[in-house]
């Protein structure tokens, strides 16, 4: 799909305000961005506003504060990181509406840059409230989504102001939706589809949609258990999302439907480990012996080297989610050695989600991948079809 919308690119901006909507939900530590990918990502639009002579103000969530104020989710250190990035000065406004917000906003400048508060420190924003809406947008003339990262909530800041101004799509937006959209529009194939995680619920529409363009869906983590719980198969103590059985019996019934496209494949082996906990050692186990007193923590090794061929003779591979409990030491081979096949692959390659994002830059893996996406629900919600609130609500393009 081509991003249909308009485009930053296009609009006339210089001598306006521009109310750009940035996803700037990044870990903080100790008052520190720890993580500025997302930061770095909105850089080309706030510069080229810049460049071509506008003002702008910045306005992003960051965390679930739940409509109230709370200092450990200001985007203050936010504010400090971006002036380092830009080189230049970033004002920082300690409210997103009210008074102190329209005197920033009426002082700024062409050129100049002003970081909102925390949108979601007002309950305005999640309920997506028209009022909230308007105060956001009595602040500028112009709005731009940058936020692929949130243009699947139907919040104020992304649905409720683009409706008030004329709005457009920001680079990153244009190019996360044009990148991702190869992947299930136009794949090179074979389109090779590797899904980790905890849940199968959280993947359940991606999955199906899936079954129908991909040749090859590799499961691995976690939601592989409810497969295996879905075929009569024990899994110990393994984590095992109950009402997940029940949706992975569905798609393992869909999977054998003559017409469907893709091959699901489950693991055959399993590492399993006593506890969830560092010091827990590895032990290989053939997916359907996992005893009680045992929890599988990573898929096994024959697994991964069975993976890594299938990645490596891939046209298009999409890969979101850990294939274990990376973050134990005994645990990360199996995401390792996924990881290690989608960086080294010929094929066209894309990753979302931010635990196999996380993986990425753990391994120092992130510069061999053809497209990290910065969203983590916004990339699934587009690659099954459904619709973005936050791109439906800007100007056609
Ligand atoms: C994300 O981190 O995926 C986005 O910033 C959206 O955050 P949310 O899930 O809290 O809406």
């Amino acid at each position: 799909m081509a991003f249909d919308r308009a485009r930053v690119q296009d609009v006339e901006v210089a001598g306006h305000t521009a109310l750009v909507r940035v996803d700037f939900n990044v870990p903080l530590a100790g008052g520190e961005v720890t993580d500025d990918t997302r930061i770095r990502a909105a850089l080309p639009t706030i510069q080229l506003l810049l460049d071509r002579g506008a003002a702008v103000i910045l306005a992003s969530h960051l965390g679930r504060p739940d409509g109230s104020p709370d200092p450990a989710l200001s985007l203050d250190p936010v504010a400090r990181r971006l002036a380092e990035l830009l080189g230049r000065s970033v004002a920082f406004c300690p409210e997103a509406t009210g008074e102190e917000a329209v005197r920033m906003a009426d002082a700024l400048e062409p050129g100049e840059v002003m970081l909102l508060e925390n949108l979601r420190f007002d309950p305005g924003e999640t309920a997506n409230d028209p009022a909230f809406a308007r105060a956001l947008a009595s602040l500028a003339d112009l709005y731009v989504d940058d936020a692929f990262g949130a243009v699947h909530r139907a919040h104020a800041s992304t649905e409720g102001v683009p409706g008030l101004l004329p709005s457009s799509g920001g680079l990153l937006l244009q190019e996360e939706v044009e990148r991702l959209s190869v992947v299930a529009d136009d794949p090179e194939r074979p389109l090779i589809v590797v899904l980790g995680g905890a849940k199968v619920s959280d993947k359940i529409g991606l999955i199906s949609r899936f079954l129908e363009i991909a040749d090859e869906i590799l499961i691995g983590g976690a939601m592989c258990f409810p497969f295996f719980r879905a075929q009569g198969i024990e899994t110990g103590d393994s984590l095992v999302e109950e009402e997940g059985i029940s949706l992975a019996a569905d798609l393992l019934a869909s999977a054998e439907a003559p017409d469907t496209r893709a091959e699901l494949v489950l693991p055959v082996d399993i590492a399993a480990g006593e506890s969830f906990d560092a010091g827990a050692e590895r032990v290989e186990l053939d997916s359907d012996s996992v005893p009680e007193g045992m929890l599988g923590l990573d898929i096994g090794e024959k697994t991964a080297a069975d993976y890594a061929v299938r990645i490596d003779g891939a046209g298009t591979v999409f890969w979101n989610g850990p294939m274990g409990a990376f973050e134990l030491p005994g645990f990360s081979l199996g995401t390792r050695i996924v990881a290690d096949a989608v960086a080294s692959t010929d094929g066209l390659t894309v990753v979302g989600g931010g635990d196999s994002v996380a993986a990425l830059v753990e391994f120092g893996l992130t510069d061999s991948i053809d497209w990290v996406s910065t969203g983590g629900g916004a990339s699934l919600e587009l690659l099954e079809g459904i619709p973005l609130p936050g791109i439906e609500a800007l100007d056609g393009g």
